[in-house]
């Protein structure tokens, strides 16, 4: 079952869509060019495609291209500074009218993580590069850019995703680590 590098190496060879997903990586330094209109609606189309639970599709988007408010919340935002040099971000919300209910309750959570990895690897298929950066579940980041984003009480802001060309090439880091696979139970 356990493959060793270089048949990966081959099948990354053979398979576009798989090295995508094997050589993304985080990007925090970008160039000043702009994102443009086709990518960005490439990336949001991206994010709407992930499946979430009952097709409940429980999220709404942001993007944010102005400059000053770029700046704005990366001077706010402990961990995402690298939004001041972004051309482009992206806020990734959940809208709590969409949510389920008692066990499922918080599957919204699932659910706008699946779109925000299609928009990471979108971006990097497309030459873009983007990083997660976190809000949910940190009150003040989140009080924060609802209030720069005129946000409604019913959205959540969950993520922001600053998006651009890469500065640098980056080599993805090795996070392969086979002793935590295991066959049928727990140890095997
Ligand atoms: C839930 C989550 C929260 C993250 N928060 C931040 C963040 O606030 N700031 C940041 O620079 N990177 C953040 N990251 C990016 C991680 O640091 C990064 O994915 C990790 O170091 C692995 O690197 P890679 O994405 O290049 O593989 C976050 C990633 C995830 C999935």
């Amino acid at each position: 079952m356990i493959m060793d590098k270089s048949e990966i190496s081959m099948l990354m060879d053979e398979n576009p869509a798989y090295r995508n997903i094997m050589e993304r990586t985080s990007v925090r330094r970008f160039t000043s060019q702009p994102v443009s209109e086709l990518q960005r609606s490439a990336l949001l189309h991206a994010a709407m495609s992930a499946p979430s639970g009952v097709n409940r599709q429980p999220w709404e988007f942001v993007v944010i291209d102005r400059t000053e408010l770029l700046r704005e919340l990366a001077e706010k935002l402990p961990y995402a500074k690298m939004a001041a040099n972004a051309p482009l971000a992206i806020v990734v919300c959940g809208n709590r009218d969409r949510f389920l209910s008692g066990d499922d309750a918080t599957l919204w959570e699932q659910d706008l993580s699946a779109a925000s990895e299609n928009i990471l690897l979108a971006a990097h298929a497309l030459g873009l590069g983007g990083v997660w950066t976190c809000l949910y579940p940190h009150q003040d980041r989140m009080d924060t850019v609802s209030c720069l984003l005129s946000l409604p009480p019913n959205l959540v802001p969950f993520n922001l995703i600053p998006v651009g060309h890469p500065l640098t090439a980056a080599t993805p880091m090795d996070k392969w680590h086979p002793e935590r696979v295991h066959r049928n139970t727990f140890g095997e």
